[in-house]
């Protein structure tokens, strides 16, 4: 297995800057790119009040948040990652903007090393194909927050070799995450199953079934789910849930994906969950 050392990932945003966190809580050097300089510095900010955090829970010592600090240095140059062992890519969901990154890091980087992809949605076998070695590429999809859920899934590409997939679950499993092994198909297997739940979640209130307090309380503590799933699509952002159900529908022509009505009408009125202050429910700022 090939020895990481030094990792590089690309995009410090939300789920950016949790993957930089862990792989330097876990002792690894690692190279955080983005194309925002101030993005950056949010990004370092926000590590160090995610580490104290930890810190206090007993998570991590706080003598050791300098060292885990020290262990990630930071660019707005792609080129800075030529010296590193392994790359998670975490730029905007937007394929023209990955396809723009991976077809420039995989000229950069030296030529064993595996690139991997955080993307909730688009084709790993087609983001492949933007890298000159598609059979180094796979799919680590970590959830939000990265440094507190456990699960990865491993998405293994249609000509991911087996090697690859095995050294980015060991990586998962270096970082004491859970990783599981799934197939290039659309929404892998977490969206597959939770994005159509949210859009029957969303058929049953615009159907009147019952009102949005009443479909969330059934799935608590009916399902023992720890939060409804309207509450969930608030959280999750509804224009991302539409994003997901409209890959699930074109890329597998199936209706059963087809988005509900009502959610199509939250997205076009702005009203995105959490982020914009209103979405199933208001929220302060
Ligand atoms: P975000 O919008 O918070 O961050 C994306 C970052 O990429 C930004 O800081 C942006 O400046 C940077 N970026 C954009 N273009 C770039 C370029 N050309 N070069 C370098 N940096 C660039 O997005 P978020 O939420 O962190 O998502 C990142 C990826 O993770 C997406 O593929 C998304 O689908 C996936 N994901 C997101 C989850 C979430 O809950 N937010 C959960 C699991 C996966």
């Amino acid at each position: 297995m090939k020895d990481v050392k030094k990792v590089g990932v690309i995009g410090a945003g939300t789920m950016g800057n949790g993957i930089a966190h862990v792989f330097a809580q876990y002792g690894y050097n690692v190279k955080l790119v983005d194309k925002s300089e101030g993005q950056l510095t949010t990004a370092m900010k926000t590590i160090e009040r995610n580490l104290q955090r930890q810190a206090k829970k007993g998570i991590v010592s706080e003598e050791d948040i300098p060292n885990i600090l020290s262990r990630i240095e930071t660019s707005t140059d792609l080129g800075f990652l030529s010296d590193v062992d392994f790359i998670v890519e975490a730029v905007f969901e937007e394929e023209t903007v990955k396809r723009e990154v991976l077809s420039k890091v995989s000229g950069i980087v030296k030529d064993d090393v595996v690139i991997t992809t955080n993307t909730s949605s688009i084709s790993i076998t087609r983001l492949a194909s933007y890298t000159k070695h598609p059979e180094l590429f796979a799919g680590m999809h970590f959830f939000n927050p990265v440094p507190v859920m456990k699960l990865v899934e491993v998405v293994r590409g249609y000509s991911s070799a087996d090697e690859t997939v095995s050294l980015v679950m060991e990586l998962a499993k270096k970082l004491e995450k859970v990783p599981v092994e799934v197939k290039d198909y659309p929404g892998f297997v977490s969206n597959r199953v939770l994005m159509p739940m949210i859009n029957e979640a969303i058929w049953a209130l615009y159907e009147g079934v019952a009102s949005k307090e009443a479909i969330d309380t059934v799935m608590k503590l009916g399902m023992n789910h720890p939060m409804g799933p309207l509450t969930l699509a608030d959280f999750i952002g509804l224009d991302v849930c539409l994003n997901i159900l409209l890959v699930l529908y074109n890329d597998l022509r199936d209706p059963k994906y087809r988005p509900c009505p009502l959610l199509v009408k939250m997205v076009e009125a702005g009203k995105l969950g959490r982020k914009t202050g209103e979405g199933f429910y208001k929220y302060e700022s």
